[in-house]
């Protein structure tokens, strides 16, 4: 069974070495600016607790995926930031493991209302999952990515 574990200083350089495929590099910043962005801050409309992990399967890490908080914003008041899995561990459940376990996480806290999450429009292996999920277009773009929301209450 995968697990997510906090990026923290004993990890986080074997996080830093996942990747993608050459062709999904467009999909996704690099683990290691995600990791520098945690520690230093985004702005992405206003104030973001942002919250790293790593995705595991026992003590091999597979995967990476961050959120954010911003309990006060009028639509989402978290945001699925990131969200990758290692070139050679795609297809074999991981990335569907890490959405789900985000959500469980939110649905218990009754501050989040409705989950945010952004994608190239080009994306369809990561548009597909995120339907499947709840995930809803509104239509607009948000730095060049579609952005879909989830309701949860
Ligand atoms: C998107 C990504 C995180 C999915 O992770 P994954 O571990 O490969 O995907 P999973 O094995 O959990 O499969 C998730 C779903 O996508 C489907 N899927 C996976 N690979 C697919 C492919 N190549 N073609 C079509 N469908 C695919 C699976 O059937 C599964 O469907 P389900 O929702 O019915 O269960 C991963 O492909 C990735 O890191 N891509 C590059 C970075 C990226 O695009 N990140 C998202 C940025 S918004």
């Amino acid at each position: 069974m995968p697990e997510i574990k906090p990026v923290n200083l004993e990890n986080w350089r074997e996080l830093a070495k996942l990747k993608v495929r050459e062709d999904q590099k467009n999909f996704v910043a690099q683990n290691v600016y995600s990791i520098a962005e945690a520690q230093f801050g985004a702005d992405y409309e206003g104030h973001w607790d942002l919250y790293p992990f790593g995705i595991y399967d026992g003590e091999e890490p597979v995967g990476f995926l961050m959120y954010g908080y911003n309990f006060p914003h009028p639509r989402t008041q978290a945001f699925i930031i990131r969200l990758m899995v290692d070139e050679n561990q795609q297809g074999r459940g991981y990335g569907r493991f890490g959405m789900e376990k985000m959500l469980e996480i939110f649905r218990a806290d009754s501050r989040i209302r409705s989950v945010g999450i952004s994608y190239e429009p080009e994306n369809e292996v990561a548009k597909g999952l995120y339907a499947r999920l709840g995930f809803v277009e509104t239509g607009e773009m948000q730095d060049g990515e579609m952005l879909a929301v989830l309701k949860l209450r």
